[in-house]
């Protein structure tokens, strides 16, 4: 009757506060990998769905240390980035781009390099529980095509971006788009190969407009990306108020603020996300707001670039759609664990503050610590909904997007909430036993648990 069911204890985020529970439940997905029933064991039919699916050899038990997760979403990565996650985070944001980031995005003309980044990068994303990805590839199509089909072939979600970037002040000359109708041009032919290779997949594979920052992009080329978004009707990324250099550039090119001049050539719908977001004042988190823009916080990579920390809660409270990004490789974990512990870390240094000079009362901005919870809904449910996309969640109508993580033993009594908390503290990729995207296994772990 149902084409899978998995049998055992979930957490899935309610809202930004609640996280629920389900103890001992089944969840029944049908042919299309789509989340249709959800039984609990008081329920009536509890025993005879789990025995019909034991029979039909459709029953997937999870281990008594086991409990069910909803697969992340990686709301803001860079593909090429991972061949140098980890290196030259003590530089600023400029200099890294320039000495670093931008030469190793133009070894990607050469596909047999893209092909072995890409091959890793997605195989390493499922196997740290991370289903969907929405990232920027690079200014070649014949690269990002090539992230496409991994991601195809190993069964990920991807959202990608042909990058666009044609300022000549701002973009070196070995890597550049030639001019804003080139950069035009390669971005309708990269949406048209992704429409075409989509129909040909069951995983999701959409393409995204991606002006790299409004620093490396002309007006013409801005303007012409907003056209095309419109056009197409597609999601929209880049980066907005990431740093105190790029949000004072922006200002005196413009003499606006970031996030007016995205709104200005039509790139601030509610389909955008933008990453960062370090340096958006009251005024700009309402411009989001308005637009039903989102925002993708990338807390490891604001640490090294971002010259503050994102006030999360605040926004959150304000009603702010918000994502969590691990940014590779301005951050250097593609774990979205390791994220939502540094979202959960920064937010409690955001509200002591940092400066042991000053009196304590006047250190931190208080009241800004988010929980784990927080951060889990940033890392499912707020990033399935900064990409309207019917995943990040355990209900029945979203994509059964699972991952299977194991417990660290308990060495005292628990709740279920402490466990939830432990859980989330502890977990690391070799605690993940298996992943599913779309009902189809899509990684198993072969080296067991520690
Ligand atoms: N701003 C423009 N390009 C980049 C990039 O590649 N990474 C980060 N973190 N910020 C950027
Ligand atoms: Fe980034």
């Amino acid at each position: 009757m149902y084409s899978q069911v998995i049998a055992g204890t979930y957490f899935t985020s309610k809202d930004d506060q609640t996280v629920q529970v389900g103890e001992n439940t089944l969840i029944c997905i049908d042919e299309q990998g789509q989340i249709v029933r959800i039984i609990s064991d008081r329920e009536p039919e509890f025993h005879s769905v789990r025995q019909t699916a034991a029979d039909q050899n459709n029953l997937l038990q999870l281990a008594a240390n086991e409990r069910l997760l909803p697969g992340f979403v990686d709301l803001h990565i860079h593909a090429p980035q991972w061949a140098q996650a980890g290196l030259a985070l003590d530089r600023s944001l400029n200099d890294w781009l320039n000495t670093y980031t931008f030469p190793l995005e133009a070894k990607f003309a050469d596909d047999q390099f893209a092909l072995t980044v890409y091959s890793s990068l997605v195989q390493t994303l499922l196997a740290n529980g991370t289903t969907t990805a929405l990232m920027f590839g690079t200014i070649y199509n014949s690269s990002n095509l090539i992230l496409a089909q991994q991601a195809a072939k190993f069964g990920l979600r991807a959202l990608i971006g042909k990058v666009a970037m044609d300022d000549p002040t701002q973009t070196p000359e070995y890597y550049r788009d030639e001019s804003a109708t080139e950069a035009l041009k390669a971005t309708r032919e990269f949406i048209e190969s992704m429409l075409k290779l989509q129909q040909q997949t069951r995983t999701t594979l959409m393409p995204v407009i991606t002006p790299r920052f409004i620093p490396s992009c002309t007006n013409e080329l801005l303007q012409g990306l907003g056209e095309l978004a419109k056009q197409y009707d597609l999601p929209i990324q880049s980066h907005c108020s990431e740093s105190d250099w790029e949000d004072q550039y922006v200002q005196e090119r413009f003499g606006q603020r970031d996030a007016e001049v995205f709104d200005h050539f039509g790139l601030l719908t509610d389909q955008a996300v933008m990453a960062h977001g370090t340096q958006l004042t009251d005024g700009d988190l309402s411009l989001f707001r308005q637009r039903q823009a989102a925002v993708a916080h990338c807390p490891i990579s604001n640490v090294y670039f971002g010259n503050a920390v994102f006030p999360t809660r605040k926004a959150l409270q304000a009603g702010n759609q918000i994502g969590l990004g691990s940014d590779i490789s301005g951050g250097f974990s593609p774990s979205l664990y390791r994220n939502m512990q540094q979202a959960v870390m920064s937010s409690q240094l955001l509200t002591d503050g940092v400066n042991n000079e000053m009196d304590s009362t006047k250190r931190g901005v208080p009241d800004s610590r988010i929980s784990m919870k927080t951060a889990f809904y940033l890392a499912t449910k707020g990033g399935a909904q900064a990409l309207n996309l019917p995943v990040g969640a355990i209900e029945v109508g979203k994509q059964a997007d699972f991952q299977v993580v194991k417990l660290t033993p308990a060495l005292t009594a628990e709740s279920i909430d402490d466990e939830f908390e432990r859980l989330l503290y502890q977990a690391e990729r070799n605690s993940i036993s298996w992943v599913m995207v779309g009902g189809e296994m899509v990684y198993q772990n072969q080296e067991g648990h520690r």
